[in-house]
Formats: C-alpha cells, structure tokens, sequence
C-alpha cells in the first residue's frame, strides 16, 4: 500500500519527467522560430514551439549571437509548469492556462475558451531607429485573432508593446480582461518600486520584494486616475537598482484611464506582469470586424542601474512623444496662488506688468475668468460655460492679450473643458451631456461632475471651446489644461452599452485631443489634473508639459521631481515658485529651475532684494535652461538616503552643464560633508565650475578660477559646501 501523499509525489514526478521528455525529443524542438525584438542593448526573443504557441524565452541584455537564443532555455531547469504556458507571450484563459490571463472573452457563442496560436509575424523598419514587430495569433476553433505589436527604438532602448484583438463571429464577443503587454522576467528576486499618492501627495514612493502571488497596481477612478497611484513602475531584479547599477526595468502605461498592472510571481519563481486597461466594470463588447486597440506599455531595460533607464526613458520622450520635445519653453508668472477667483481687468492688467518686471515669458490666466449667469467666483459654479465674465473682464480676453503685447510678453489661459458644475448654464442645456446615474443621487468631487467624452456631440463641444478662443483669439499663447473630478456613478446618457463606458471615455478625450493636435500642433499646453491626477504617456503626447503637484513646497518638490524624473524628462516638469514652504525664495527658485520655470507670487509684494534675485534667476535660467531640458540628467546624492541631494545636468557633448544641490536635512551641521562624485563628465577633459545664482549681497568662493579634470571630479569629487547658511547652491560647469 503505497501513502496518498507518496503516490501524489510520484504521480507529479512522472507527469514532469514525460514533460520533459516531450519537449526535448519534439522533432526540431531547437529548430523552432524566433521572434527577436531587439533595441541596441537589450532582446525579447519569442520563440513559436512546434505547437505553433508562441512563449518568451529570453528578457534581458543582448546576445552576441543570434542563434544562442535557441539554447537559453536548455539552462533552466524549473519546476513543472503543468500547463505548459507560463511563459506565453499573450495568455488566453478558458484553456489550459492556470495563472493570470492577458486576455479572457466569451465567445459569441458563449463559451469562454481561448487558445492562441501563431499565424505569422513580420519585422518593418519605420525608420533607420524604430522596428514595429508585429505576430499575428489565431484561436484554431474560432475566427477571432490577436496581433501583438512591439515598436522597438534601438537607440533609447526603449520597446513599446500593444496588442489589437478582432474577431469574426457573426455576432459581438465579450472582452473580459484585455492587457496590453504580457512579459516574462527570470531572476532570484524582483523588487518593485511603485507609487502612491493623493492631492498634494504624489509620488509618494515605496519599494518592495515580490512575493509569490499577484500584486496589482490600478486605477478606477475613470478620470484624474493617478490621484492615489500613476501608472508608473521600476522591477529590478536580484536585488533594487542603484543609480548606477543593476538590472532594471522602467514601465509606465501610456493609458490616461483606468489601468491595471498585475506582477505575478509564478509557481516557477519567475515574474510575469501583464499590463493594461483595467477591466474593472468595463467587460468590453465588440462587434465583428473592429479592431480593438489596446494602448502602449512603454519600458526600458537597463542593466546599468535606474540612471540610465531614466536617460533612455528621457531621449524616447524629447525623441518621439512630448510635443516639440527638442523645442523651447515659456517661462511663466501664473495668477492662481495670487488671486485665486478674485480678480478683475485692473488687477490683471497689473500682474501682467509683473509679468513683464520679472522678465519671464508670459503670464497664464489660471480659473476664474469666465461665466455669468453662475459665476465662477469660486469651485462651486460655472463650469462649462466657457464665455468671459463680464463683471470681472469687461472688455475680454482680447483686452488682455492686448495688454500682454504692449509688455512684451504672451498671454496664456486655464480651462477644465471636460467637466461641469451643476450650477451651470451648460448643466441647465445639456442635463444629457453628463456622467451620472439616471435614477440616484449626484455625488460631487470639487463639486462638479464629469461631461460624457463618449457622446461626439460633448467631443464637438469640448473641440469647440478650444478652438473658439483660438480663433476669437489667435494670439493666445497656451493652454493649461486641468482636469480635477474623478468619475463616480459612471453611466452615460449617451451609450446603449454601459461596460464599455471607461474605455470609450478616454478614446473620447484622445479623439478631442487629436483635433486639437491636428489644428494647432505646436501651441504649447500644460497637463494639469488637480495637480499630478494624470501621468501618462497617452496624453502627454498632445502636451508639451505636465503639472507635477499643487504642492510646491520645494523641499517636498526636491523629492517629488526626483522621483517624477526617472520617467519624465525635466523639459516636460512644470515648477513654480510659490509661497509655499518654508524655505527661503532662492531655494524655491532653484528648486523649480530643475524643469521648466514659472512663478505663481505676487511680484509687488517682494522686497527689493527678493524681486532683484528673482529677476537675475530669470536671467540666469535663460542662459542654461537649454542644457537643463536637453540635457543628460545625472543624480549624484539621493534625498532618502544623504543630507543633501544634488543632479547634474550635462550637454550631450559633456562640454557646459548645471549643478544643483540642496540641503535636505535640518538637524545641526548637516551639510555635503564630502565631495559629490560628479557624472556624465568626460574624463579627458578639463572643467571650470562657478557657482551662479547667488542672492544679492551674497559672495561664493567657488568663482570658476580652479579647473579640474572630468577624471578628478569623477572619482575624487567637488564639495558645493551647502550647509544650514547655503542651503541651496547651483553651480554651472564648463570645459576650459
Ligand atoms: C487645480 C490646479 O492644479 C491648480 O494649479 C489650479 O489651476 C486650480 N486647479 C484651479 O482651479
């Protein structure tokens, strides 16, 4: 009599061993197809097995030699994977799959079975950089295929990775869970770094070991769907990425909706993570002959720690997503810290004199300005009735961009066109245009609801409204673009099909944004959702910056833009000098040179030290704001971890850049006690550093008169001696 427990054992011994007998004595079982999809560093190798399944079977730095992949597999010995998928490059559920699916449907028919197998895969060279691999599955019961797509850019090392999903059935099938990306990691240990937040409190990091099992970062707020956690993640594997070194992934899903990341540790200890639209409420119907797009998740691999991620991540987005990501900035003096609602012509005709005394670009009318049956004196009423309030702007928005050029500067303006107030005269018009459950109580979020994207007649209105001031007001110089209401009773009036209401939002906002793009394709605009509510590549590809936090405190901003900045390159970070905080004004003007500089103060109200600091920061920007945009970034003292944090940006010739360092610690003598090892230098060549930006009065002796080497700064270093009296020091470095 042999034990259940023993029998167990040994029945799961044999099923192993015939696996494995069955895989390595499959005729041509080394002779199977593979998909490489390569950057210059780093490979994704798909492998289409004699079943025609199509598996991961290489995640990681490149191969010398192409045919080494065929033997990777060879080295693993894992345990069972009974359902022989695990590593499939798109898992299906209803079938032999035992863990987290990429794709679940019911069929027209109703069952819920699916099985992909390859048709056929093909490799076209967008251009000299990008390679767009595209690997066509078909389920061989049914007409309903899956095309999975990575656009490769080799230089940035960068992959982008969607999937279309179509079908044949006669009648509608029924997506359950759709993801994007389906990957396939192989380490000891993953670590995940991974965000959280809410207003005022983004990027709130924490870094974690994964554990066998599913966790799930997500999103179902429908819109401003970051506010508790962005669609932003780093997996190092082993052990957690330094600056410098490490093997590291860096995602983020260019999705402006609900989303849903799952990393799974598997029963073979490898980790899977499929990444997506969420599917939460959202069990999509599609009819036969669409195509169903799933949106791009966007990663880098880098084994050279999260620096270089970061920089690669950097170069993709100034290459190929941020509008006029190689172009220029406006500095800006914005009003809403100053005013908030109340202001009138004289008032801002005033500021907009300020603007000028200060020297920066332009000055940004933020809320307040418009509605007059409900006027927006305040978050409760207005929305959506996007005519100048006549009370407060008597002669109009033209009278305000008149007076901007009469002070040389441009005028830029604040709309929330995706939502309403229920104290509105749109509210009164269109009750049909808003996200609301037909028989149950409003609930409010900022007090205002959420306009029906879904609906083409709101898409028109939404269209209009933009290009209504722009061609009532061709001068007008930018847009801030806000967006600060979550969805809740998500129902639209519009829709005959409910589930589908989450996705079709966002192609709705996307569609708007595309007009807007097609028409006016370089005007700059900021994307600002009640601070970082939105933070994705999806939509910032209609957008030349974001709006990091209302929070701009800048001992908060030094750990908020640190973080913020692995994914977004600085050109895109939106900082404002503002009252908040503690620290004095050239430390929070510092700190917001890190990115692109504005001020939301009131100009008349510094003294005359202040103001003339100000006035010289502006000055001192415009000379070095090109390398702090087009720059490479380097972090040299992370805030978590030392009593200052210091970054360098350097120009891509390592020939001029800009050093900025802050004491982040205030107990007694802290202070940078030893050099700095500077990074991105060229060891051969000789540098002069200088500190610049000095508040009036004040002296420094680094006055650019030692030079040194790149190969002494970056092994002995240079102290900026920041301390409790010079909390704050930028220095510019030059090659002699
Ligand atoms: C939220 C934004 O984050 C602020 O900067 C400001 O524009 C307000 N909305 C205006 O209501």
């Amino acid at each position: 009599m042999i034990a259940p427990n023993f029998r167990r054992f040994l029945e799961h011994a044999a099923m192993g061993f015939a696996l494995l007998l069955s895989f390595l004595w499959t005729p041509n079982a080394w002779a199977q197809t593979l998909i490489p999809i390569y950057t210059n560093s780093n490979a994704l190798v798909l492998q289409v097995d004699t079943n025609k399944e199509v598996n991961i079977i290489y995640f990681g730095q490149r191969l010398t030699l192409e045919q080494e992949y065929k033997q990777v597999t060879r080295q693993d010995h894992p345990l069972e994977d009974y359902s022989r998928m695990f590593a499939s490059a798109y898992t299906t559920s209803g079938t032999r799959n035992l863990l987290e699916p990429a794709l679940s449907v019911t069929h027209a028919d109703g069952n819920n079975g699916l099985h992909l197998l390859y048709q056929s895969h093909k490799r076209d060279a967008v251009d000299g950089n990008i390679t767009l691999t595209s690997v066509v599955l078909k389920d061989p019961m049914y007409k309903f295929w899956v095309t999975l797509y990575y656009k490769a850019y080799a230089n940035e090392d960068v992959v982008e990775q969607w999937s279309t999903i179509r079908h044949q059935e006669g009648k509608p099938v029924l997506l359950a869970k759709f993801a994007s990306a389906n990957l396939h990691l192989k380490s000891k240990a993953y670590w995940l770094r991974h965000y959280h937040g809410d207003w005022a409190r983004e990027m709130g990091t924490e870094e974690l070991p994964l554990t066998h099992g599913i966790k799930v970062l997500d999103s179902k707020l429908g819109t401003r769907t970051d506010l508790f956690q962005p669609p932003l993640f780093m997996v190092s594997l082993d052990k957690p990425a330094t600056e410098e070194e490490g093997e590291v992934l860096l995602g983020s899903l260019s999705w402006t909706g609900n989303y849903r990341i799952d990393f799974e540790v598997d029963p073979q200890d490898n980790l899977r993570i499929l990444a997506g639209m969420n599917n939460y409420a959202s069990t999509y119907t599609l009819k036969p002959n669409q195509d169903f797009a799933t949106p791009p998740l966007v990663y880098t691999f880098s084994s050279k720690g999260r620096g270089l991620a970061s920089r690669n991540m950097h170069d993709w987005a100034r290459n190929y997503k941020l509008i006029d990501g190689h172009g220029s900035r406006l500095t800006l003096l914005n009003n809403w810290e100053a005013t908030y609602f109340n202001f009138n012509e004289q008032k801002l005709a005033m500021l907009i004199q300020d603007t000028k005394k200060l020297g920066v670009d332009m000055f940004l009318l933020d809320d307040g300005w418009f509605a007059n049956k409900y006027p927006r004196n305040w978050d409760n009423a207005g929305l959506g009735d996007w005519t100048e309030n006549r009370k407060k702007l008597p002669s109009g928005i033209g009278y305000l961009i008149k007076e901007a050029k009469v002070n040389g500067v441009k005028f830029g303006i604040w709309l929330e066109p995706e939502m309403i107030n229920p104290k509105s005269e749109l509210y009164e018009k269109h009750p049909e245009w808003v996200v609301k459950q037909p028989n149950r109580p409003e609930h409010y979020f900022r007090n205002q609801l959420v306009l029906d994207l879904t609906n083409p007649n709101v898409q028109d209105f939404v269209f209009g409204i933009v290009d209504g001031l722009f061609t009532k007001n061709p001068e007008l110089a930018y847009i801030k673009w806000d967006c600060n209401a979550v969805i809740y009773n998500a129902h639209s009036p519009y829709l005959t099909n409910q589930s589908n209401f989450y996705v079709d939002y966002v192609r709705g906002l996307y569609r708007v944004l595309q007009r807007i793009r097609a028409k006016y394709p370089k005007v700059p605009m900021m994307l600002c959702s009640g601070g970082g509510g939105r933070m994705d590549y999806g939509i910032l590809e209609y957008f030349t910056e974001y709006w990091p936090s209302d929070n701009t405190d800048p001992l908060e901003r030094v750990f908020m833009q640190w973080e913020y900045s692995y994914y977004f390159p600085v050109i895109a970070s939106s900082n404002h000098v503002t009252e908040w905080g503690k620290q004095p004004i050239k430390f929070r003007t510092d700190v917001a040179m890190m990115g692109k500089l504005g001020f939301d103060i009131v100009i008349n109200k510094l003294n005359d030290m202040d103001l003339a600091y100000c006035q010289g920061a502006v000055k001192l920007y415009d000379s070095v704001k090109h390398v702090i945009w087009h720059g490479d970034q380097y972090r040299l003292t992370n805030p978590t971890k030392d009593d200052v944090a210091s970054t360098i940006f350097m120009d891509k010739n390592k020939t001029n850049g800009v050093i900025f360092t802050y004491l982040v610690n205030n107990r007694f003598g802290r202070g940078s006690m030893r050099p700095i090892m500077l990074k991105g230098l060229d060891p051969a060549l000789r540098y002069r550093i200088k500190e610049v930006n000095l508040y009036p009065g004040t002296t420094s002796h680094i006055t650019g008169s030692a030079t040194y080497t790149g190969d002494f700064l970056m092994k002995v270093g240079f102290n900026p001696a920041v301390s409790f009296e010079r909390s704050s020091v930028v220095l510019t470095i030059t090659r002699v």
